[in-house]
């Protein structure tokens, strides 16, 4: 078998060579994303690995089905990405559905911590030998509200790790399940002082944080988001922090991070004027979709993304990291 790997960086590599590519597995690492323009490198190849910011619509998928591709490997849990009901009788699909939920639920306290200490700022003020304080006061995580929406692998450890800070949980999830205090969604929007995101984006979640949501929030309110950007519109988040309805935004993932992230446009001028101004608003913290980024984690997403491999070439696919088409 030939697998194509695509939008591979240095990290990645690292994780597939130590599980070792079984024998009778050829692999090429391609550096470009899988889309519509990149898609003919697949021609000669039976699968295709890709990871969040490939664009496998209809039309890649009937082409890499016309170049005789029989399987996507996704390197990652999320699979939006993917258009899954065009893969149907083409090409079957796997995912790693849980690589380190401790990783990103980590990062998401990380990038709260940050954001409500001046930790962002005190780093560059003291290297400067800045030793201010004006400007740098946060609050106590002590006895403030979390609201958690999606309480699945991640959202449940970030819960975990705010009950050892001492916080109260609220959770809204579509698929409750026992042990954490359920609220309906009004209400966690109404009663909560952080909100952080851990469900899918589907079309029913895409823009679950919007001007109406928001409107319903404390005035102040910290919002993280680590799963899917378009989760938050962002225009409407940006309106917010100017009304300063919204005291501060965490954001591992955005909107229209494809176009962006995991690339150094250190030398360019950054055309997205929604990025731009977030990044410029002080009570803003972009992170370039690295939650997941442990070396746990990361070997564990070769283990998994391997043993897919396998096991579809054995003609045993594992049926609990295949995703299916549901209407
Ligand atoms: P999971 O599948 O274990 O949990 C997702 C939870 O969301 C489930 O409990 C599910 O019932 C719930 N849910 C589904 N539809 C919902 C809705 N309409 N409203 C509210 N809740 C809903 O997934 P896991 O592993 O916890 O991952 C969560 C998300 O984190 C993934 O979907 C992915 O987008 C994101 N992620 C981000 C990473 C990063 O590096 N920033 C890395 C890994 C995942």
């Amino acid at each position: 078998m030939k697998l194509a790997f695509f939008d591979t960086k240095s990290y990645d590599i690292p994780g597939f060579d130590r599980y070792a590519i079984p024998a009778g597995v050829e692999v090429k690492y391609f550096e470009p994303n899988l889309d519509e323009d990149t898609v003919s490198l697949a021609a000669g190849f039976d699968a295709v690995c890709v990871f969040v910011n490939d664009t496998v619509s209809e039309a890649v998928v009937n082409a890499l089905y016309e170049l005789g591709v029989k399987v996507i490997l996704l390197r990652c849990a999320g699979f939006n990405n993917v258009d899954i009901r065009a893969c149907q009788g083409k090409l079957r699909v796997f995912r790693v559905p849980a690589y380190s939920p401790h990783a990103v639920a980590e990062h998401a306290m990380a990038l709260l911590l940050t954001i409500n200490r001046r930790i962002h700022k005190a780093y560059i003020r003291t290297r400067e030998f800045n030793f201010s304080l004006q400007g740098l006061a946060g609050f106590d995580l002590y006895g403030k509200t979390v609201g958690i929406i999606g309480t699945g692998k991640i959202g449940r450890v970030f819960a975990d790790i705010c009950k050892g800070f001492g916080m109260k949980v609220l959770a809204y999830d579509k698929f409750p399940s026992p042990g954490l205090d359920y609220v309906e969604l009004p209400e966690l929007f109404e009663r909560s002082d952080i909100i952080s995101l851990h469900c899918p984006l589907t079309e029913e979640t895409h823009h679950m944080i919007g001007a109406d949501s928001i409107a319903r929030m404390k005035k102040g309110v910290t919002i993280i988001n680590t799963s899917r950007g378009a989760l938050v519109d962002t225009e409407a988040l940006i309106n917010g922090i100017k009304e300063k309805k919204v005291g501060a935004a965490c954001l591992d993932v955005y909107e229209e991070e494809g176009e962006v992230f995991y690339e150094d446009f250190s030398g360019h001028i950054v055309q997205d004027d929604k990025l731009v101004r977030l990044i410029a608003m002080p009570n803003v913290i972009v992170t370039s979709h690295q939650a997941f980024l442990t070396t746990e984690a990361l070997d564990n997403i070769a283990a998994t993304s391997v043993d897919n491999l396998v096991r579809f070439r054995n003609g045993t696919p594992n049926e609990a990291t295949e995703v299916l088409y549901q209407k």
